[in-house]
């Protein structure tokens, strides 16, 4: 043994340990994903997802004010509308619940947190799917796309200053991009869902949103099998004008957001999905894994993987 060499040295108490740290969770990196549902007088729980819930306006707002006073990097808004329709007309409605969410926040906080929205439909449709259906059935993409292009200039009205499309519909960034530009929104940041998994990891989400979904995603959301296709989404969005890439889920694509990061120089986001928080919550309820210390060994872990930015349900917490 050659008794100068002892890597231990460096791990000897904890502010030697954190001195040598090669990655931190700052609270900037952090992005809370949050339920608004419209007509609620209450707050209400969702049962998977213990400490998450369905928000009022009131409630959101409260919610935005402390993120933005615990230095959160940004809130994502999901709007659950009174009324779903095939075409998920309540998406394309300027009263409707997600910009007024926007607005409600966006007076609160200024542009100490940036406000975000999904752009997508299957919050909004009857059928649960992530767009409008052809006469047999089938996603009509075009369409749909086009569907997204009027939501994201409707937040950008109301005040968001990001918006994040998550329907993987092919050209939906392109699209985005050129109506933002035509309607006087050119500085709107578009955070791009670029490579998203047709995952069972987002169980709890859909109890989140009331989702009617029948079926699967599979046709539009990508086959956990593949990462070559991940770099191919990731190019295209760079190419049609996202301004970040996210991959998604985090946990079992953490090989994914690493490949991300040697192909695009764009900053990188990974959202901790609903059914990672779930599993973490649910086996710490159990007393079967110690709840604070794996936390914070997710988030450093999706930062070591090389994501800049996380979206998580534990944002505000940990923050604190
Ligand atoms: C679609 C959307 C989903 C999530 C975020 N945006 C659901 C899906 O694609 O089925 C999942 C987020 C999570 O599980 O935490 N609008």
């Amino acid at each position: 043994m050659n008794r100068a060499v002892r890597p231990r040295r460096t791990r000897a108490t904890a502010a030697l340990r954190g001195l040598v740290a090669e990655h931190r969770v700052a609270p900037q990196q952090l992005i809370l994903p949050v339920f608004v549902r419209e007509g609620a007088t209450a707050p209400i729980p969702i049962t998977s997802m213990p400490g998450v819930v369905q928000h009022t306006l009131d409630s959101v707002r409260q919610t935005a004010t402390a993120a933005a006073a615990a230095g959160l990097g940004g809130i994502m808004l999901f709007g659950l509308p009174e009324h779903k329709d095939a075409t998920g007309s309540a998406a394309l409605d300027p009263a409707g619940i997600l910009p007024r969410a926007v607005t409600a926040i966006s007076s609160e906080v200024g542009d100490a947190l940036p406000v975000m929205t999904d752009v997508c439909l299957d919050e909004f449709t009857d059928h649960g799917h992530c767009g409008v259906l052809t006469e047999s059935g089938a996603i009509d993409n075009d369409r749909t796309v086009e569907i997204y292009a009027q939501m994201a200039v409707l937040h950008a009205e109301a005040g968001a200053r990001v918006v994040g499309p998550s329907g993987m519909m092919d050209g939906q960034v392109a699209a985005i991009r050129d109506a933002l530009e035509t309607s006087g929104h050119a500085e709107t940041v578009i955070l791009a869902y670029a490579a998203k998994y047709a995952s069972a990891f987002y169980g709890p989400f859909r109890e989140a949103v009331d989702s009617s979904l029948q079926g699967d995603r599979k046709t539009y959301q990508q086959d956990p099998a593949n990462i070559r296709e991940s770099l191919r989404e990731i190019a295209l969005d760079e190419a049609e004008g996202a301004d970040i890439i996210m991959v998604k889920p985090a946990l079992g694509y953490l090989d994914v957001i690493r490949a991300a990061r040697e192909t695009t120089d764009l900053p990188i986001a990974a959202y901790n999905v609903s059914g990672e928080y779930a599993m973490l919550e649910a086996a710490a309820a159990n007393g079967w894994i110690e709840r604070e210390r794996a936390i914070a060994e997710t988030l450093t872990s999706i930062r070591r993987a090389g994501a800049d930015m996380i979206l998580t349900y534990w944002a505000l917490e940990y923050a604190g």
